[in-house]
Formats: C-alpha cells, sequence, structure tokens
C-alpha cells in the first residue's frame, strides 16, 4: 500500500529557537509550513537556555558589532568561518529588537533598555576587558524567547505537528530533497510529507555523553538523517564542556552566575582561575576554564570527599540580587545539589553541553556540500539552523550566549532564503522517487520483525560510556584510538537492537531504538573526527599535541558514513566587508 503523503511549501523538522524564528519567517510570507517535533514546542530544548542572547547593544557600556565578530573568531580559535561569523554579530541588534518587538519579556535597566549580563570571552576593544553583552530575561531566556517565538508563530498560522518525529530525507536522483519521513508517535504510523524545502532544525545530540547539560530529545535525529542521505558532517570532533554543570546531575548553571560576580573556587579556596586567565578570569572562555578545573581536579585540588568537583561561589552576590537575577539557579542548586546558594557554594563540574560541529551549512542556512571538483554546492531543497548546522560560526569553541544568537540570526536567514526558493520556482512539486520512504519503512520493518538482540539501553550505555571516556575535555593518543574502536563496534550493535514491545500507539521503546540509530552516527563522526586531528584548538585538547597548528590543520573536517572516510575544506577567512582577524595566540 502507498504510504500516506502530503505536501507543503516548506517542512520545518524541530520547534526549537531556530526552527521557530525559520517558521514564522515562512508563516508571515502566507506559505504553507509544517512544524514537526518530538515534543510539544514549548518543551523543545532552548527553553532550557538560562543566561542571554549575544548583542552588542551597547545598553551598560559602550560596544559594537567588530568587537564582538573580533571575540567569536578568537574564541572559535579561528577555525569559524569569519563571513559568516560578521553576517551574524551584525545582524545581533535586528533579531534581538526584533524578538523585543514580538513581545519578549527581557529584564531591563533603570533606563527601560534591555539589560545584558557580561559572558565568558565577550570583551571590550578586542579583548580588553569584560563587556555585559548577554541580553537577558533573568536566567530564563531561553524559555521567554521560545514562548515569544511559539505565541507568533501560532498568530501567524504555523502548522505544528506535535509528537511527531522525522525519520530520514527524501533525496532524488538529481541529489535534492523533496522533504521528510515521518512517525506520528500517538499512531505509529509513518508518512511522506513532501516538500519545496526542508528545513533540519534539530538542535544537539549531547546524549552520546554520559554527563551532559542536554534533554533526553537531543538525539540528533538531524545529523542521523543527513549522514544516511550521503552527506557529509562538519567539524564533529569539536564539542564543547560548559564549565558549570551541576556535580552528579549535568543541569546546566548559567555563566550568568560568573556574569554577575560569582566565581570558582578549589579546595584550598582559591580563585583559581586568575592564574589561568588573568585578564578574563572567570569569564574566559568555555574551553579555556573547562580545562583549568579539569586541571585543578586532576592535580588534586579538587573539592569534596573524593576531591571531584569545584565550588561555584555566590552567595556574596546577595538573596535579593540571586532571587532577582538568578531565580531558576536558586532552585536547581536546591533540587540537584541540596544547596542553596544564597549561603554555599554549588559544587560543578566541566559537562557536555554544545555541539560546535554539525550539518555543513552557508549563512543562509542552505546545506552545502563538496561539488566534486574543489568546490561547494547547495544541496537544493535541504536547509539547516541551529545548533545541527555548522555555518560555521563556532568554529572549534562557541561563546556563551551567541548560540541563542545563531539560532535567531540562521533560523531567520533560512527562513528567508526558503522563502524565495519556494517563490522562484513553477509552483510544481518535483516528482518523488519511487523508493521514497522504504529506507524508514525497512528500519521499522527489521525493528518491528526482531526477535532477539540486544537491549537499546545497553548500547545507548556503552556508547554513552565510550564517549564520556574516551572523547572528553582532555584527549590522548591511546584512548581516543580505543574509544574509535569501541565506537565501530558499538554503531555496529546499534545495527541490531531488540524491542519486546512491539504495539504502535505511543511506543517509546521504538522511538528510543529510532534515536538511537541517530546517535551511533553523531557519535561515530565525533570519535572518528577527533581521533584524527592532530592537533589542539578550541574544545579538541590532545595530550600529543598540545598546540594549535594552523599549517596543517586550519581546516574544516567532513565525515561521511558512507565508508566512514573523512575529507577536510578550507576555513573561510575573508569576512564580508572588513579586513580579516588574522589568527594569533589566543590569551585571556
Ligand atoms: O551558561 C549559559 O547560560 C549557557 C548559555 C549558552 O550555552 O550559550
Amino acid at each position: 500500500m502507498a504510504m500516506a503523503r502530503r505536501q507543503f511549501d516548506a517542512v520545518v523538522v524541530g520547534a526549537g529557537g531556530s526552527g521557530m524564528r525559520a517558521a514564522l519567517q515562512l508563516a508571515e510570507a502566507r506559505l504553507k509550513v509544517a512544524v514537526l517535533s518530538k515534543v510539544f514546542p514549548t518543551r523543545s530544548h532552548t527553553v532550557a537556555a538560562q543566561g542571554g542572547v549575544a548583542a552588542s547593544l551597547g545598553n551598560v557600556t559602550e560596544d559594537n558589532w567588530h568587537w564582538h565578530m573580533y571575540d567569536t573568531v578568537k574564541g572559535s580559535d579561528y577555525l569559524g568561518d569569519q563571513d559568516a561569523i560578521e553576517f551574524m554579530c551584525r545582524k545581533a541588534s535586528e533579531v534581538v529588537y526584533e524578538l523585543e518587538h514580538f513581545g519578549m519579556p527581557f529584564d531591563r535597566l533603570d533606563n527601560g533598555k534591555i539589560y545584558q549580563r557580561p559572558f565568558g570571552g565577550h570583551m571590550q576593544e578586542y579583548g580588553r576587558n569584560p563587556v555585559p553583552r548577554a541580553c537577558a530575561a533573568a536566567d530564563r531566556t531561553g524559555h521567554a524567547m521560545l514562548h515569544t517565538l511559539y505565541q507568533r508563530n501560532l498568530r501567524a498560522g504555523t502548522q505544528f505537528f506535535v509528537e511527531w518525529m522525522a525519520l530520514d530525507l527524501i533525496r532524488d536522483q538529481d541529489g535534492d530533497v523533496l522533504g521528510v519521513v515521518a512517525l506520528e508517535m500517538e499512531t505509529g504510523e509513518v508518512m511522506i510529507l513532501q516538500a519545496k524545502t526542508t528545513l533540519l532544525a534539530t538542535g544537539g545530540a549531547g546524549r552520546i555523553f554520559a554527563a551532559s547539560t542536554n534533554a533526553f530529545i537531543n538525539t540528533g535525529d538531524g545529523l542521523g538523517m543527513v549522514a544516511r542521505a550521503g552527506l557529509p558532517l562538519q567539524d564533529m570532533e569539536f564539542y564543547q564542556f560548559h564549565p558549570t554543570g551541576v556535580h552528579g546531575a549535568g543541569v546546566l548553571i548559567t555563566e550568568g552566575v560568573r556574569g554577575e560576580g560569582g566565581f570558582l573556587l578549589n579546595k584550598n579556596g582559591e580563585r583559581f582561575m586568575e592564574r589561568y586567565a588573568p585578564t578574563a578570569k572567570d569569564l574566559a572562555s568555555r574551553d579555556v576554564v573547562s580545562r583549568a578545573m579539569a586541571t585543578e581536579i586532576k592535580e588534586g585540588r579538587g573539592c569534596g570527599k573524593y576531591a571531584d568537583h569545584i565550588l561555584l561561589k555566590l552567595d556574596h552576590l546577595g538573596a535579593e540580587v540571586i532571587e532577582k537575577r538568578l531565580p531558576g539557579i536558586r532552585e536547581i542548586a536546591i533540587k540537584f545539589s541540596n544547596v542553596d546558594p544564597v549561603r554555599e557554594p554549588i559544587p560543578v563540574v566541566p559537562t557536555a553541553h554544545y555541539m560546535m560541529g554539525g550539518i555543513p551549512a552557508n549563512y543562509h542556512g542552505q546545506v552545502v556540500t563538496p561539488d566534486g571538483v574543489g568546490g561547494e554546492k547547495v544541496v537544493r531543497g535541504l536547509y539547516a539552523a541551529g545548533e545541527c548546522a555548522c555555518v560555521s560560526v563556532h568554529g572549534a569553541n562557541r561563546l556563551g550566549c551567541n548560540s541563542l544568537l545563531d539560532l535567531l540570526v540562521f533560523g531567520k536567514s533560512a527562513g528567508e532564503r526558503m522563502v524565495a526558493e519556494v517563490r522562484a520556482d513553477d509552483g510544481a512539486f518535483k516528482d518523488l522517487p519511487p523508493d521514497a520512504g522504504e529506507a524508514s519503512l525497512a528500519r521499522l520493518a527489521r525493528l518491528d520483525g526482531a526477535s532477539s538482540g540486544e537491549k537499546v539501553s545497553a548500547v545507548g550505555a556503552d556508547m554513552r560510556r565510550a564517549m564520556q571516556l574516551h572523547c572528553g575535555v582532555f584527549r590522548f593518543p591511546d584512548s581516543l584510538a580505543e574509544g574509535v574502536r569501541q565506537m565501530l563496534v558499538i554503531a555496529e550493535r546499534a545495527k541490531h537492537t531488540f524491542i519486546g514491545d512491539k504495539s504502535k500507539i505511543f511506543n517509546t521503546a521504538r522511538i528510543e531504538a529510532l534515536e538511537l540509530d541517530n546517535l551511533a552516527e553523531v557519535a561515530l563522526a565525533t570519535m572518528i573526527s577527533a581521533e584524527a586531528r592532530k592537533e589542539s584548538r578550541g574544545a579538541h585538547d590532545r595530550s600529543d599535541y598540545p598546540n594549535r597548528d594552523d599549517a596543517n590543520w586550519m581546516k574544516h573536517s567532513l565525515w561521511y558514513k558512507d565508508g566512514n572516510r573523512l575529507d577536510y575544506k578550507a576555513v573561510t577567512l575573508k569576512p564580508l566587508t572588513v579586513a580579516a582577524f588574522e589568527p594569533k595566540a589566543r590569551v585571556y
């Protein structure tokens, strides 16, 4: 029987910040747009973003986009593409004011302007002093943003497919993308959502690690779909560890705590960041702070009975500031570590947080792939934005509060380009290939028909353990090689899982098995890319190659599922309109 099919101008996979910002652009242009989400839209992971969205509004002290651009290039350890970074930093004020006009409840300064706080790596005058650049709604900025965008989308008539999971892209013989195959969780049935344009906005994949700030839904679905469709994944070795995850629980404690004046202490009560980053101290970029914390723990200066964490002190800010600016943090600390930060420091450890790599895309959100003759071509019909995309504005290390900015800027630009693409064609849908949807049906048939095999949870646990152990803050050659060996086995095991419950209606075991397919692709890509990169840059720190090597490694990695092979492409060092920032030693 033919699979059910519906047709849209645009299908957006994911209802986080980038998906909803793009959908708004599409719906306001009166296009027929469907947004698919595994969860109710306002439960997408953007809701967990805390500290702020970067924009050089200069509401507290002088600031401008060029300083922001410099900080972002430097933060990326010179792996970020400077055309895209200029685009993002120049657009920042526009997209933040737009949100303000959509009704986003930002905190306010006494003069009524948007409240801004300092964040790691954001500095004045090309690295001189920290600058308040994170526009915040207390410590619930992502929550406020997601609700604002959702309400605006309702107003614009966006159609939401709630509790739907996209399984695979549909690509024809020309390589064009013609939509997705998706599964409705309520019924367990699959459908083809045919689209003139498809945007992947599926967020991160933090669940490849054992300790992560990410929600359970962050399983790299868009990346798995792209890898299975024969397209590469870019810069997967660069995974950010946020300095302050709650010890033992992984829940995020915003960098905004340090932005408000909190600081880190070792077991001797020492503000050790002064040794590692004399100027920026606790507000150095995340890779620097996470490595400093891990070094303190490794060298025996960690806190607690097992000397395995660091303390984040903020009681000196006073109950009033904590209640006003950091109410969510207080709640999290009480719930997850049983300490009230008004009185005691919070036990924290570096925790997997953000994937700098992803689906290669340009700053219009178009997915790109090598053209086979030394250049790049656009994959017609396919877009990516937000954490799942690698534009690449974050390079080897993202600055805090640049991710909410990234999803607004590139969600909007992807939406604009999709509107243009839909309007430019003749209005007809391209014919679907005769085998459209068959690969997804085959995956489901294997799962539904298997009478034996491994448990999804067992394979997933081994994957998370291998990633945590062999691909963490510090990386060692033997351990990386062992990680590759283990991940190859685990990725193979993921193809032979078994679920006992064969029902269709809201079968979450079935969903988790499908998610594991995506996690395994992402974890393998990450491990293989990390083992291959023989230098230290940004979040990728190798004991055997402790320095950045611009002569040999100033290049983006491209991992292909087919043949598990790597290729490389050049970094764009030329900005759009200004002079390039030349690589130099990175100190804070
Ligand atoms: O620390 C935080 O509030 C996280 C922000 C971010 O990842 O950009």
